[in-house]
C-alpha cells in the first residue's frame, strides 16, 4: 500500500531515497516524503501527489544527511495533504508506516493527558508520539520502540529514525513486509527487494513480529518474543527487479505485449513435454474439493478456473473474495485443497484468508508472482506464475499467467481423477501452446480495438456480457475498464440480463459482448438480440465463425483468431485489456497509476 525506504549511508542519502521511492511509487502515490538526521538534527520534506512534486521541492529545499527514511503514501487515515504525509514526527522520533494502527484512537486518549495531542489526521502520528512519550520517560530508542510496538494493534511495517542518532534505524514488521538490505559499510531497509535493488542484492526478509535494530555495522533482529533471531541473508536476482518501459509509453502496454513470452515460459515450466508437471505434493487423489480465494483480478482468474475444475476435472470448486471469506469463516470439509491467488503475494485480505485455511484445509497452495512474498512463504506449496515484475497497477500479464497455471492445474487434476484420457489432455495442452501465437495476432488488432475504445470513451457507463467461462472474462473486462478509464462498467452473465439489467438498455449504453463461437454462442446471441431489439449498441468480440453468424445489427465486431475452449478466456483477456487501455488514453487518465489505487494492498 505505502512504500518504505531507509538508508544508513556514507554520503548524502536524499537522492538514494528518492530513487528508491520511484521504484516504490506503484504502492501508492497520494504523497511522498523523506526525513534525514544531519548533525544530530531531524528534518523532513513532504509533498502531496506524485513523487515528482517531492523531487521538485528538494531542488529548491535540499535535505542533507547520511541517514534517512522515506515514504510513498496510499492514504488510509486522513486526506492526501502535506500535513498528513509521512514521515511523521514527534519530539526526537520520526517514523514511516505501511498498514493500519487499529487502536490509534485509544492510544491518542492515553497520550492526551501527557500533553501529547495529534496535529494530523493519521494513525501513524500516534506511533511517533507514543515512542517519543516512552523516550521522554527515560527509555532509549530501542526500548521505546519495543514498548511502542507492544502497544499497537493492527498490521504494520514501521521504520523509525531518531534525532541525535545518525547510525540507527529501527524497523518493525507485523502484517506488512519489510526487508533489510546489506551494503558495504551501509545498511538499508525497504518494503521489498525492488526498492533496495539499486543499492544491494543482499537481502534479509523480516518475519512476523520481528524488530530489527539497524546500524551501519549490520542488523540485530529480535523476534515477537523479544529473543535474538537469525534470519537468512539471500541474494536477489537483480534482473528480476529491473524496471523499465522498454520503449513503450506505459508499463501497462509493455506488460500487455509481454504476455506471449511470459505465457510460453509458464507453459514450458508446468507442461514441458506436453503434459502437466507439478510437484509430487500436489496429488489430486488426496482432494475431493477445491476452495479458491483471491481479490480483484486474481478473483476473476479463480472464477474462470472454477469452470475448469468442475467441467474438466469434475471436482466441486468454491470461489470467494478474500475479504468475505476471512470473516465468513466457512467450514472447510476434509480432503479440501485451498488455493490462494495473488500477484503481489502481500494482499492483506488474501493472507488473512490463507491463515484461516491453514490447519483446516488438507493443503494450502498459492499461486504468486513474487516468490519471496508472505503468501508464498506461508503456503504449504507456492507455484510461481512466472509473469515477471508487473509495475502497472492494472494487472494484465499476471492475470493471463494465473489463468495459464490454473488451466494446467485443472488438467493435472483431471488426469489424477481420471476424468480425461491422455489424448484429450494432450489436445487441451496443444490448444494452450497455441495461445502465445494467437496473442501476437490479437495484439496486431490494436488499431481496431482503439477505434472501438473511441466510441466507448464518451459513454458514462459500459455493460459487458459473457456466458459460461466468458462471464469471468466479462467481469475482468469491466474491472479493467473501471480502473483505467474511471467509466462505470458492469458485467453480467448474459443469461441474467433479462432479470433486471435489461432495464438499463438504451442507445447511450454501449454493451460489449464477449463470445467466442463455442457451444453457448447461440444462447449469447439470443441475449444480444434482446439488447439490439431495444436499440442497445452492441460491440461483439468473437472469432471468424462468430462474426459470420452474428455480425448483423451490431455496432462493431472485433474478430479474434479461433482458440480452443481452455485457451479462449486467456486470449480474450487481451482485447479486454487493450479496450480499457485505449479508452483510458482517449479520456486522458493516468494509465499506470490510476487515481485512488495502489498495486499492493496490504491493508484491509
Ligand atoms: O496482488 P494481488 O493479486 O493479490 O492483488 C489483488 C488485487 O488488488 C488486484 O488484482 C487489483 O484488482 C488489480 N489492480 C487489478 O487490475
Amino acid at each position: 500500500m505505502c512504500g518504505i525506504i531507509g538508508v544508513l549511508g556514507n554520503h548524502e542519502v536524499a537522492p538514494l531515497l528518492v530513487e528508491s521511492l520511484k521504484r516504490l511509487e506503484y504502492r501508492g502515490y497520494d504523497s511522498a516524503g523523506i526525513a534525514t538526521v544531519n548533525g544530530g538534527k531531524l528534518d523532513r520534506r513532504r509533498a502531496v501527489g506524485k513523487l515528482v512534486h517531492l523531487s521538485d521541492l528538494l531542488v529548491h529545499h535540499p535535505l542533507a544527511g547520511h541517514a534517512g527514511i522515506g515514504h510513498t503514501r496510499w492514504a488510509t487515515h486522513g486526506a492526501a495533504t502535506e500535513n498528513n504525509a509521512h514521515p511523521h514526527a514527534s519530539g526526537p522520533v520520526t517514523v514511516v508506516h505501511n498498514g493500519i494502527i487499529e487502536n490509534f484512537r485509544a492510544l491518542r486518549e492515553k497520550l492526551a493527558p501527557h500533553g501529547l495531542l495529534p496535529s494530523t489526521d493519521t494513525d501513524t502520528e500516534t506511533v511517533a508520539m507514543l515512542c517519543a512519550h516512552y523516550m521522554a520517560g527515560g527509555m532509549d530508542p530501542r526500548a521505546a520502540v519495543q514498548a511502542t510496538v507492544a502497544d499497537l494493534d493492527g498490521a504494520f511495517a514501521l521504520l523509525f529514525l531518531f534525532s541525535g542518532e545518525d547510525d540507527l534505524m529501527i524497523a518493525a514488521r507485523k502484517g506488512s513486509p519489510l526487508a533489510i538490505g546489506h551494503g558495504d559499510g551501509e545498511m538499508f531497509v525497504g518494503s521489498d527487494a525492488i526498492a533496495l535493488a539499486p543499492m544491494t542484492d543482499q537481502i534479509t526478509y523480516l518475519e512476523e513480529g520481528d524488530i530489527a535494530f539497524v546500524t551501519r555495522a549490520g542488523a540485530e533482529i529480535i523476534d515477537a518474543c523479544g529473543a535474538p533471531a537469525r534470519r537468512a541473508k539471500q541474494r536477489i536476482e537483480t534482473q528480476s527487479t529491473v524496471i523499465d518501459k522498454a520503449g513503450h509509453k506505459h508499463f501497462m502496454t509493455k506488460e500487455i505485449h509481454e504476455q506471449p513470452v511470459v505465457m510460453a515460459e509458464a507453459l514450458a515450466r508446468y507442461a514441458p513435454n506436453g503434459m502437466p508437471v507439478f510437484p509430487d505434493a500436489l496429488d489430486f487423489t488426496r482432494f475431493d474439493r477445491v476452495v479458491m480465494v483471491a481479490c480483484g483480478t486474481g478473483f476473476y482468474s479463480c472464477l474462470t478456473a472454477k469452470y475448469w475444475f468442475e467441467q474438466i476435472a469434475r471436482i466441486p470448486c468454491e470461489v470467494d473474495v478474500a475479504s468475505e471469506f476471512r470473516y465468513r469463516e466457512p467450514p472447510i470439509a476434509p480432503r479440501t485443497l485451498a488455493i490462494f491467488v495473488s500477484q503481489s503475494g502481500e494482499t492483506a485480505d488474501t493472507l488473512a484468508a490463507l491463515r484461516y485455511a491453514t490447519g483446516r484445509a488438507d493443503m494450502v497452495l498459492s499461486l504468486v508472482n513474487v516468490g519471496t512474498s508472505s503468501i508464498a512463504r506461508e503456503s504449504d506449496l507456492a507455484l510461481a506464475i512466472l509473469a515477471g515484475i508487473e509495475v502497472s497497477v492494472a494487472s494484465t500479464k499476471a492475470y493471463t499467467n494465473q489463468l495459464t497455471v490454473l488451466a494446467l492445474l485443472a488438467l493435472h487434476a483431471a488426469r489424477a481423477k481420471g476424468s480425461l484420457d491422455n489424448g484429450a489432455l494432450r489436445a487441451h495442452i496443444e490448444d494452450l501452446r497455441a495461445v502465445p501465437d494467437l496473442m501476437r495476432q490479437t495484439l496486431a488488432l490494436d488499431s481496431q480495438i482503439a477505434a472501438m475504445a473511441g466510441t466507448l470513451a464518451p459513454a458514462p457507463s459500459v455493460l459487458f456480457l459473457g456466458r459460461g467461462v466468458m462471464f469471468a472474462t466479462a467481469l475482468e473486462a469491466a474491472l479493467k475498464m473501471k480502473e483505467l478509464s474511471y467509466i462505470h462498467a458492469e458485467a453480467y452473465a448474459s443469461g441474467e440480463l433479462k432479470h433486471g439489467p435489461i432495464a438499463l438498455i438504451d442507445p447511450s449504453l454501449p454493451v460489449v459482448v464477449i463470445a467466442p463461437h463455442d457451444r453457448l454462442f447461440d444462447k449469447t446471441v439470443s441475449n444480444m438480440q434482446e439488447v439490439m431489439a431495444r436499440h442497445g449498441r452492441v460491440h461483439l468480440i468473437t472469432d471468424a465463425a462468430g462474426a459470420k453468424s452474428a455480425r448483423a445489427g451490431t455496432a462493431g465486431v472485433l474478430e479474434l483468431p479461433a482458440a480452443g475452449d481452455l485457451a479462449a478466456p486467456i486470449l480474450y483477456a487481451l482485447p479486454a485489456q487493450l479496450l480499457a487501455y485505449h479508452t483510458a488514453m482517449a479520456k486522458g487518465t493516468d494509465i499506470d497509476q490510476p487515481r485512488n489505487l495502489a498495486k499492493s494492498v496490504t491493508v484491509e
